[in-house]
């Protein structure tokens, strides 16, 4: 196992009816600004239930932040927080609002021109407001975690960027918030949290034992109840794992010590900024060929993927693989989520403009080892097609 630190302050409000408990959390003189998306927090009345919440204080509200929040509408929240001296921030909402609230956190209190922050990918983060979050859609683990992913639309850049100081003070997690979803975003959240597990525990082995159960536990709970949160959309059991999953799998926790790879999202990041897929559909088209591709140096954790998170014990190692990673398409799949660019209409000359982007954006040694370069990301492009 390899040395780790692992720090993760976020206190979580798990369960129903959490919402009101906010109030124990904000400093009772605070100003807090509440960010949220389009509207369906109007919509579903959470917003009205976390304005109750909120009691006396004074509160201004942020509306607008897009699903892959853009840099420009972030910046007109981080005005309205220098001008009205705002001192805590509430994101309401789904990864986007909260990875925009983790933005404009750092952005309000840093002294140059905030797209450094993205530049650097966080480190010039110092400090940042106090924020927490009641989240509305189980899948990025935003929620409990330090990072965000922010899109400059004029040059169709998707960046991420992390500190110690964006991690969320406490997380409403109250599975009831997820009953009015459209299946099409459980079925992205199933498979984010999918990914954010494969990214960290389909590497090779450092003899972690602990991290790999917890993730093979991940994944095994995911397959079981997948479809279940499409189906069963008012199921509290279900939405509540759901919930947890999700967080679990992008919380630190199973990445600590343990080699990670992350190349199937930075090429995701790309299609997303280029063509307005889905976050989750993105990796959903990636993954399969990303492994298909990389069988060889992913192969002993393939292996332990195909016996304890599938029960392929038949045939030969070759196999085995291949029909892990047969049954892995299949589950995305079966949730409504196409696995090739075809289905968005995207082909072979689009390749080139994908390839260039990468470049443009330094994604030219990804992987657990640095090894999937511009060709490897050619050939899983081209057989993702
Ligand atoms: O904008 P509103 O009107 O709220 O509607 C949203 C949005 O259209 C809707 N929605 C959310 N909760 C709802 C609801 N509709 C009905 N009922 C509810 N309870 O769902 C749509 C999608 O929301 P969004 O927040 O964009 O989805 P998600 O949580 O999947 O977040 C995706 C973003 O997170 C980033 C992605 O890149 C993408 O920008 N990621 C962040 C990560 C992190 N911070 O650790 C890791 C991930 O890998 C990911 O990259
Ligand atoms: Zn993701």
């Amino acid at each position: 196992m390899f040395n780790f630190d692992f720090y993760n302050p976020t206190r979580i409000l798990f369960g129903q009816g959490r919402v009101a408990d906010i109030d124990k959390h904000i400093p009772p003189h605070a100003k807090v600004l509440v960010l949220y998306g389009g509207g369906s927090v109007k919509a579903t009345g959470t917003l009205k239930e976390v304005l109750t919440a909120l009691n006396q204080r004074q509160v201004l509200e942020f509306g607008g932040i897009e699903p892959n929040p853009s840099y420009e509408t972030l910046m007109q929240a981080v005005d309205i927080v220098k001008t009205q001296q705002i001192d805590f921030l509430l994101a309401v909402g789904g990864g986007s609002v909260i990875d925009g609230t983790k933005f404009v956190a750092a952005a309000s209190v840093y002294d140059g021109d905030a797209r450094d922050i993205l530049k650097t990918r966080g480190t010039v983060i110092k400090k940042a407001l106090p924020f927490g979050s009641v989240l509305t859609l189980s899948a990025t683990g935003s929620e409990m975690n330090n990072g965000g992913v922010v899109t400059q639309k004029s040059t169709q850049t998707k960046s991420a960027f992390f500190s110690v100081h964006t991690f969320p003070q406490f997380s409403v997690l109250d599975p009831t918030k997820t009953y009015t979803l459209p299946t099409r975003q459980i079925a992205n959240g199933v498979v984010d949290a999918f990914v954010h597990i494969t990214e960290q525990y389909l590497t090779y082995p450092v003899n972690a034992l602990v991290q790999d159960r917890f993730a093979e536990g991940l994944l095994l709970s995911l397959i079981e109840i997948g479809e279940q949160a499409l189906h069963h959309p008012q199921d509290y059991d279900t939405r509540a794992n759901l919930m947890w999953i999700a967080t679990l799998a992008l919380n630190g926790l199973i990445g600590a010590g343990v080699p990670q790879d992350w190349s199937t999202h930075m090429i995701g990041h790309e299609l997303t900024a280029l063509y307005g897929i889905d976050h989750a559909r993105t990796l959903a088209i990636v993954l399969p060929a990303m492994l298909s591709v990389r069988k060889e140096a992913k192969q002993d954790k393939l292996l332990q993927f195909a016996q304890r998170v599938w029960q392929i014990n038949e045939g030969t190692e070759q196999q085995k693989i291949a029909l892990a990673i047969a049954k892995t398409r299949e589950f995305f799949e079966r949730l409504g989520v196409d696995t090739s660019l075809s289905a968005y209409n995207i082909s072979a000359e689009h390749i080139d403009n994908i390839i260039n982007q990468l470049q443009n954006h330094k994604m030219t040694a990804l992987g657990e080892k640095r090894e999937v370069n511009l060709d490897v990301c050619r050939q899983v492009l081209t057989q993702c097609l």
